[in-house]
């Protein structure tokens, strides 16, 4: 089992260059096959997601093939094979082969999707657009299976605003009959992303990144050139990561807008954040304020970063209160953290952090952004070696981790 060695205690200097978004990326991929030629995406992330999601697409037909961050999906020889099981288990974002076959093909059989799974995370929303576009949706032994004769357009309001379930129902619909209406649409930067790309592949959307999307179904999509945005969970979590070592990092080639919720929160613990155009710079101080974070969906403050930042409230002089409204128990994290000294209480959908300093251990990534919590966590200990399993997950978000935190100063490594 690989582990990651962490001997901490260094405050973190130097630039580090964020990639293009995970989120985005696996949206992207799946995206492509609704045109019926080349498509290339620039700036991907090398995570496993992404090695994944090309496997997939290549299972389909598809040929797919890397010239260093650019990857071209070509196709012209997909088919809808029924995918109930194998590779599509490995990943989450594998629900957005539903969409998209169904809108290439106006039929999809995929497996339940796998991933990160911190708590039950229903699909229910995704299937409810489909049906409303007119498809017929099975669960055949623990397949969906979603048939449509004709796809038609529809009004469709959104129960609970969810990321997936928007963009799956933008990907049926770009090529249904008609106009479709999502009212109540999440509105995080990828699902512009996913338009942006959509619309440049000869697609009609309008209004990505507000809560009502307007498309207008297309016959036919072509192949195109895109440039994916850079990740800002990412960046969100080297900025953390500054901010608990009490280092000095420019964070670069991100969208600063896209940090604000962050940016805001860091500034009132204490720590100092300047932005600009295209980079942020945070210089960590010695003592941070305690402060009160709420997780919501876009604008709000990412839940993909409370986990990490759970982590830098351990580093103030007082008690925090980190609350989670998108996910009703993301605290998987809080154990492990406990292990290596934290004092944290988990009531119901918040964490209650006093701050105090952590110690090395022997620790266990449970899914992705719990082990960022638990790499920030590391880093800020003082004496001993903390040993991080489950790299698995780690290795599903964050480029090159490793080489980027040695490249900031970290005494960092891996051992088999
Ligand atoms: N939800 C439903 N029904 C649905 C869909 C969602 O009840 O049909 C609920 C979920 O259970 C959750 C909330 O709605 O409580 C929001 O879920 P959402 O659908 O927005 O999440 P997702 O699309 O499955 C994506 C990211 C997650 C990120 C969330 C929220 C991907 C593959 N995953 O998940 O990223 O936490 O949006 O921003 O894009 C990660 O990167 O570590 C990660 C888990």
């Amino acid at each position: 089992m690989e582990k990651l060695m962490i001997r901490g205690g260094r405050p973190l200097r130097g630039t580090v260059s964020i990639s293009g978004a995970k989120n985005s990326a696996i949206a992207l991929l799946p995206a492509a096959i609704l045109a019926e030629s080349e498509v290339r995406l620039d700036n991907l992330p090398h995570i496993s997601d992404v090695e994944i999601y090309k496997e997939l697409l290549q299972e389909l037909g598809c040929r797919v093939s890397w010239q260093e961050e650019t990857l071209s999906i070509d196709p012209t020889g997909i088919q809808s094979i029924p995918m109930p099981n194998g590779r599509v288990k490995l990943l989450r974002a594998s629900y957005y082969l539903m969409g998209a076959l169904l809108g290439r093909f106006g039929e999809a059989t995929i497996g339940l999707p796998g991933g990160c799974n911190f708590e039950p995370r229903p699909i229910d929303q995704h299937i409810k657009g489909f049906e409303a576009l007119g498809a017929i949706v099975t669960n055949e032994h623990g397949a969906i299976r979603i048939k449509a004769n004709e796809l038609r357009g529809a009004r469709i309001y959104m129960d609970v605003v969810s990321v997936g379930a928007t963009i799956n129902i933008m990907l049926a619909a770009a090529r249904a009959k008609g106009s479709t209406i999502i009212e109540n649409a999440a509105k995080e930067p990828e699902i512009i992303d996913v338009a942006t790309l959509l619309n440049a592949m000869g697609a009609k959307i309008k209004g990505a990144g507000t809560e009502t999307i307007r498309i207008e179904g297309v016959d036919r999509m072509h192949g195109c050139r895109h440039s994916i945005i850079p990740d800002r969970i990412q960046a969100g979590t080297y900025m953390i990561m500054a901010a608990a070592t009490r280092g000095d990092v420019l964070i670069d080639n991100i969208i600063p807008k896209h940090m604000e919720a962050l940016t805001a929160k860091l500034q009132e613990m204490g720590v100092h954040v300047y932005e600009m155009d295209e980079s942020i710079r945070v210089v960590g101080q010695q003592d941070y304020e305690a402060v009160d974070v709420k997780a919501l969906v876009y604008p709000g403050f990412a839940t993909d970063l409370q986990s990490p930042m759970t982590s830098l409230l351990t580093q103030t002089t007082g008690v925090s209160i980190l609350s989670d409204f998108v996910y009703s128990n993301r605290f998987k994290h809080v154990p492990e953290l406990a292990r290596m000294g934290a004092q944290i209480r988990v009531e119901g959908r918040s964490a209650i952090v006093e701050g105090g300093k952590l110690n090395a251990a022997k620790v266990r990534a449970s899914d992705l952004r719990a082990g960022a919590a638990l790499v920030v966590a590391a880093l800020t200990v003082e004496e001993g070696v903390t040993e991080i399993t489950g790299l698995e997950y780690i290795d599903r978000g964050y480029e090159r981790l490793e080489e980027h935190l040695r490249g900031l100063g970290a005494d960092v490594w891996r051992e088999a």
